[in-house]
């Protein structure tokens, strides 16, 4: 579909958010789901470039991406001006299961980029009817992308810089370790962000009654299980599947991290 850009913030130093309008309404989006983006109309760069789709209007009529500055393709998409037009397909993938009822609580996790499926996820006509603690995590404040919003959206909400700028200092995981000690007891914790932050929150309920669901961010071709591109593997069985297809999001004690 071809989309045309409303909007285009810098966010923090090296991040953009993108609102684009697609020409036909969105299907229906769950928090986790990614689209595919042909960042200009030439063939170079010639792979889609895969984003997680942060916030949507309920109509379909636009959504947001967070897109991180680290190459070429992220580098011309974070160049794009109001009026620009860019080819989307998607949304592709498996976005995060539904979240415990209203007795549970549900922990969100997110470092960097890794936001970006949280924006839907707790915008106020699809938030959670449990009860959320949101933990965020960044190097310093200037980094806590999306705070207000996520902030808005959950019941407690918890920062971590890694200079201590804002929040707790230290890491993000540090933070849903003490929580855990205080004695809180989430049904389901849902990640994303780097795969060091997603094996450390592993570590960090294992032995636990917790449901771990992580968003994996593996390079992509096709983005539909075409190319194999994006095999990661299984835990359970001596074979790999393929993440756009399968995923982004797993139940972690079914996958190696
Ligand atoms: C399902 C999914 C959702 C994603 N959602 C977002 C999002 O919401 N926001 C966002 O900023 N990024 C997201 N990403 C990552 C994003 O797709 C890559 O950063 C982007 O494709 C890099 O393109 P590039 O041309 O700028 O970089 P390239 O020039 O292709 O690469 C630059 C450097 O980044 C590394 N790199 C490339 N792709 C990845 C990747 N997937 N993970 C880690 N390192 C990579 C390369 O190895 C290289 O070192 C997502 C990825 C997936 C698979
Ligand atoms: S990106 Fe091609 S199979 Fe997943």
């Amino acid at each position: 579909m071809n989309c045309k850009v409303l909007e285009n913030r810098t966010i923090a130093r090296g991040f953009n958010h993108l609102s684009l309008a697609p020409d036909k309404p969105l299907g229906p989006i769950i928090p986790g789901q990614f689209v595919m983006i042909r960042v200009r109309e030439s063939m170079d760069p010639l792979l889609r470039r895969p984003m997680s789709v942060a916030g949507f209007k309920p109509d379909g009529s636009s959504f947001g991406l967070v897109i991180q500055r680290i190459g070429r393709g992220t580098e011309i998409l974070a160049s794009l001006a109001a009026g620009d037009r860019v080819d989307v397909i998607g949304p592709f993938g498996a976005g995060f299961p539904e979240p415990p009822g209203a007795a549970g609580e549900l922990w969100i996790v997110a470092g960097g980029s890794g936001v970006a499926p949280f924006v839907g996820m707790l915008q106020p006509a699809t938030r959670p009817v449990c009860r959320t603690r949101v933990f965020l995590g960044a190097r310093n404040s200037g980094f806590l992308l999306c705070a207000d919003h996520l902030s808005d959206g959950a019941d407690v909400f918890l920062t971590a810089t890694e200079d201590g700028s804002a929040g707790v200092k230290g890491v993000v995981t540090d933070l849903v370790e003490r929580e855990l000690a205080n004695g809180y007891a989430p049904a389901m914790i849902f990640a994303c962000g780097p795969a060091p932050m997603m094996r450390a929150l592993e570590k960090s309920v294992s032995g636990r009654d917790v449901r771990l669901c992580v968003s994996l961010e593996n390079r992509m071709a096709c983005g539909f299980g075409a190319c194999l591109g994006c095999v990661t593997k299984l835990k359970t069985e001596q074979r790999y599947v393929a993440v756009c297809r399968k995923g982004p999001v797993f139940d972690a004690s079914t996958i190696q991290i």
